[in-house]
């Protein structure tokens, strides 16, 4: 399995925060929003990760996060200069993919909780699984329509009603998206939409929506509330259970990808973190 993070896009509704930097590098909390999707890929045991980023930012994300050898991954950095659309990712990353199976996460989306883990890493052979979440604002996503305990359709920022089931930034598929993403066309807004090909999936009869339920916490960083709420999030749940969350270094170190004083030196000398936070690695 393979990982791609999407951390390209303009940030238009974020301006002017995103002015002269990217989305996917302001800060949540005490950490830059990529280490959190960058974290959760990790998670999934995902070592071979490419993030997508514009040109004029790839210098910076470099900087920060290298060529991933100090969280024991391989980075590699491909360029999506304009805003084509989430699938487009799958026709940019058609080599590093390879003959793989591949899970795309979106640069802004946060994930948290054990259940995500449970429900992914479990063996993928073919097709799709996405993972749908339960929101009060579904007309801002994607949105499944269900039948049953199946999901039937995908509708991208519904106008009229079709369930509370967000479609969150996190798809898992087999080798065959980079064909679908080929065979898709530019939607109304111009982009190649991710909904679009997990809509081929479903009518092939090949996707499975997994359905998470609320202790699990999704965000969207999409928007200065959200932004703003998951700051909050973040720092409450560090300071109440005293575990670092998106912190790549430390996920490294669970797996066994580094090694103690290796982790220390990654989070001593790089990265400041709250102290009472740090206290609870031993
Ligand atoms: O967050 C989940 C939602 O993400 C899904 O429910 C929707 O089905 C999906 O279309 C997407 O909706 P958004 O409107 O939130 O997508 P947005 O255009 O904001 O892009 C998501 C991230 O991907 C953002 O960090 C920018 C990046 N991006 C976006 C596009 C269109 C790229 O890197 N390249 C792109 O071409």
């Amino acid at each position: 399995m393979k990982g791609i993070i999407l951390a390209g896009g303009n940030g238009t509704r974020l301006k002017p925060l995103t002015k002269a930097t990217s989305k996917q590098l302001l800060p949540i909390y005490d950490k830059p929003l990529i280490f959190y999707p960058l974290s959760t890929l990790m998670e999934l045991g995902i070592r071979d990760i490419a993030i997508i980023v514009k040109s004029s930012e790839k210098e910076k994300f470099f900087l920060l996060l290298g060529d991933g050898k100090r969280f024991g991954i391989n980075i590699t950095y491909l360029i999506q200069d304009n805003p084509n659309g989430l699938a487009e990712a799958f026709i940019i990353g058609e080599e590093f993919i390879g003959k793989s199976n591949v899970t795309l996460i979106l640069g802004d989306n946060i994930f948290y909780g054990e259940a995500l883990k449970q429900s992914l890493s479990s063996k993928f052979s073919e097709g799709a699984n996405i993972l749908c979440y339960k929101v009060n604002d579904p007309e801002r996503y994607g949105v499944a329509k269900i039948s049953g305990s199946k999901v039937v359709e995908i509708v991208e920022k519904p106008k009229e009603f079709v369930s509370d089931y967000a479609v969150t930034g996190i798809y898992v598929y087999d080798n065959s998206v980079i064909a679908k993403s080929k065979s898709l066309l530019p939607s109304a807004r111009g982009e190649l939409e991710i909904t679009d090909l997990n809509n081929l999936y479903i009518e092939e009869g090949n996707l499975r929506g997994i359905f998470l339920d609320s202790e699990m916490i999704w965000m969207d960083t999409g928007t200065f509330n959200s932004l703003h709420d998951a700051s909050s999030l973040i720092k409450a749940l560090q300071s109440r259970t005293g575990h670092l969350i998106g912190s790549p270094e430390l996920v490294s170190y669970k797996n066994n990808w580094i090694k103690k004083n290796e982790l220390s030196e990654a989070l001593n000398l790089e990265i400041t973190y709250d102290a009472s936070v740090l206290s609870s690695l031993d």
